[in-house]
């Protein structure tokens, strides 16, 4: 058996880009500490200062680098500059939980097939809007879930890594449907990380497979 400090060399470094709450983040940080994920948080990057998601990682001894938008010229020098953090940061995965932007095909082309997200909703069903829950909700599905998916330049339209799904109950509101979909996304993003950390996830065309 490995040691921890063995295990840490070969853990897969994964980059965390947020937005704000990060519960996603601590599920992941979580994950790690209870020995379940053989990965460690490089860095976590938001856009947004003094946001939750920054408190968590610095809790954990993780790097958080704030690069707020409104700091640089544009949106792809914004961006470019997180690949750069990305990068001295040796991140083998970036993983997207609650980033509230659009990637740029200039940064993706920089992590191809390395970028992944977790959405609030079984996609393609309610993709592109921020809150997926919600319009599931009002639209008046009866199952609902989670997708983490590769990201490509097709907004919430990469490759399905996979799917948790939450049934939708009478006494539901948006808001509670929200809260049980939350907590398969904690399960499922990690799980989708360490498919990958251990090398199980094979692209094929829009189908990945598990090896
Ligand atoms: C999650 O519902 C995620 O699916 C969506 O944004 C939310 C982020 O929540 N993309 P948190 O910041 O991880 O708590």
């Amino acid at each position: 058996m490995p040691s921890r400090s063995d295990r840490r060399v070969n853990d897969l470094r994964i980059g965390v880009l947020v937005s704000g709450r990060g519960s996603n983040l601590q599920a992941i940080l979580d994950a790690i500490d209870r020995g379940e994920l053989p990965a460690q948080v490089a860095v976590v990057l938001s856009n947004h200062a003094e946001v939750p998601a920054i408190d968590r990682a610095r809790r954990h001894g993780v790097p958080a680098i704030v690069l707020e938008r409104c700091a640089f010229r544009s949106r792809l020098e914004h961006q470019l500059a997180m690949a750069r953090s990305l990068s001295e940061h040796r991140v083998q995965l970036v993983v997207l939980a609650g980033f509230d932007r659009v990637l740029e095909s200039a940064f993706l082309k920089q992590f191809e097939g390395r970028v992944i997200n977790v959405h609030p909703s079984l996609l393609p069903a309610f993709g592109g809007g921020l809150q997926a829950q919600i319009d599931a909700f009002d639209y008046g599905v009866k199952v609902s879930g989670c997708t983490v998916h590769y990201v490509t330049d097709e907004i919430d339209g990469g490759p399905i890594i996979l799917q948790r799904a939450v049934p939708v109950r009478e006494d539901d509101t948006g808001e509670s449907l929200a809260a049980r979909i939350l907590v398969e996304e904690h399960k499922a993003l990690p799980e989708a990380i360490r498919l990958i950390a251990a090398g199980r996830l094979s692209i094929e065309g829009r189908r990945v497979r598990v090896l």
